[in-house]
């Protein structure tokens, strides 16, 4: 038997999965990673410790194995996007990365739009400046920290960075490569055009290849350290969210993914980018050769629900913490939840608002509020969702996938606040099987990534809407809409006492 390997580098852990050629996963190993939020609205990790949590896992992993390294074909990467990795001339990281869910950069977006043209950067990049994208983080460092800006040889993504420590190749892959702001995401290739309005060298964009690329072998001593062989062939892999769909199946016309991880997106496959969205999701380059995929992004999503639980039930399993929220009604008893924890994206473009419980009354219990944050995370990806159908898009059946997938109560939720028919995929292992499947096409075992899923995918259990609690919901739904309004001047205003 043969194997590949697929590495989830996420925010929160790196994932590492060996799945063999009919897609069983054989091992799974989980390495925490930790963030450094020094300040309200900062978010970094230390690319150290990427490498280090990865040749850990892998070394775990190859010691339960019980079979020949040299079967194990292949290895690809999937990876937490936007997050800068500056590199000095010897490819040495100059400084913390800063990640996806940092929010600092809100002045940084206004320079872009003033320099390039709102418009105009929506031709280039097909997406909006947003403060967790990549080209506005550069331009903080510029700004803010000149001396490491002057060493700056090149940037990259984390999984990149991670890749080029395993194999000493370097080099960023289309799908992250559109999260950066600086990739005409049409012609695929980096936007002299930005680069140069800015005053950004292009020599600090790396090279580009496509995500089943293969990029090179593992490099001696990561082969010694994690008893791999150095035959096992790297492939470039891709951003989470894409290998996440190419994970999900999402690989034609008409499929939709929800997926709760520490951000929750709503992502539909696109064949072409000729659809017109103005910026109100986002639109990148899929791992899948030649295709697309546009998504709206909910920032904290299994965040607040682990957030909650981190400070009001540390003590308990995720399983103990949730297992009542089936004896809430509808509406969690009058309490909404809005999650905007860390800011949000899809459809407020915000990094100063602010979560919310609204309605709290002496009745209410733990429950009640467990019940009322799954439903607001719901919510806020349910707004993704209405912008894709107001498009035009027909969105009947979802596959959904993470956290959110894990609890059935859930499950039920999305089914009735999507209105539509919520599949959970067996086995479902997100973006480390996308990065595992990107590893078993490149090796050569399928002529496509769509005949990879057809192998490696099934569904187990469909979620139908249930009209009763459908209408209770849309209800719901424009009071939970109303609570961003009417909160946004509020949390403004609060900006200064945060820390
Ligand atoms: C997507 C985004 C997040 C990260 C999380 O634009 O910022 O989904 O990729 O890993």
């Amino acid at each position: 038997m043969k194997y590949v390997i697929g590495v989830d580098l996420g925010t929160s852990a790196v994932k590492i999965l060996l799945v063999n050629q009919h897609g069983d996963v054989v091992y799974v190993v989980s390495k925490s990673l930790s963030l450094i939020q020094e300040k309200t609205g900062c978010s970094e990790q230390n690319p150290q410790d990427w490498v280090d949590q990865t040749i850990l896992g892998l070394s775990d992993l190859l010691k339960t194995f019980n079979g020949d390294p040299i079967d194990i074909e292949g290895i690809s990467f999937s990876g937490q996007m936007h997050g800068l990795v500056l590199l000095d001339e010897n490819n040495g990281a100059l400084r913390n990365a800063i990640l996806w869910n940092d929010t600092r950069t809100t002045a940084q977006c206004q320079e872009i739009y003033d320099a390039v043209g709102k418009e105009r950067l929506l031709e280039i990049t097909n997406n909006p400046a947003l403060e967790g994208f990549t080209l506005p983080k550069l331009l903080w460092i510029r700004e803010h920290e000149p001396k490491v800006y002057a060493k700056a040889d090149k940037f990259v993504l984390p999984k990149d960075y991670l890749r080029y420590k395993l194999t000493g190749e370097l080099q960023m892959e289309y799908s992250d490569a559109a999260g950066t702001l600086l990739f005409n995401v049409t012609e695929k290739k980096w936007s002299k055009e930005i680069c140069d309005v800015l005053g950004i060298d292009l020599a600090v964009c790396p090279p580009l290849v496509e995500s089943h690329a293969e990029v090179g072998n593992l490099t001696p001593e990561v082969a010694e350290k994690t008893g791999l062989t150095n035959t096992t062939r790297v492939f470039a892999g891709g951003a989470d969210n894409a290998c996440g769909a190419i994970g999900s199946g999402i690989l034609e016309d008409g499929k939709t993914l929800v997926s709760t991880g520490t951000s929750g997106v709503v992502l539909s496959y696109e064949s072409s980018n000729e659809k017109e969205f103005q910026g109100k999701v986002h639109y990148f380059n899929h791992g899948a050769p030649d295709a697309f995929y546009t998504m709206g992004v909910t920032l904290a999503a299994g965040y607040s629900l682990r957030w909650f639980k981190d400070v009001f039930a540390d003590n308990e399993s995720f399983e103990e913490f949730v297992a009542d929220v089936d004896t809430v009604p509808i509406g969690s008893n009058g309490l909404l939840f809005t999650p905007y924890l860390t800011g949000e994206r899809t459809p407020h473009a915000d990094a100063s608002i602010r979560a919310s419980f609204i309605g709290i009354d002496g009745s209410h219990v733990r429950r009640d509020f467990v019940r009322a944050v799954m439903e607001g995370i719901t919510f806020s990806l349910h707004e993704s969702i209405n912008i894709f159908r107001k498009n035009g898009k027909i969105i009947d059946t979802i596959i959904s996938t993470g956290g959110g997938a894990k609890s059935e109560d859930w499950l039920q939720i999305q089914a009735d606040i999507f209105d539509a028919k919520v599949v959970k995929l067996s086995s479902e292992q997100g973006p480390g099987m996308g990065a595992a499947m990107l590893a078993a096409y490149g090796c050569g075992w399928f002529d496509s990534l769509q005949e990879c899923a057809n192998e490696f995918l099934a569904e187990d259990k469909v979620f139908r809407p249930n009209r009763a609690n459908v209408e209770q919901y849309k209800k719901l739904f424009t009071l939970y809409q109303e609570v961003y309004r009417q909160t946004k001047e509020l949390n403004e205003k609060l900006v200064e006492y945060r820390k």
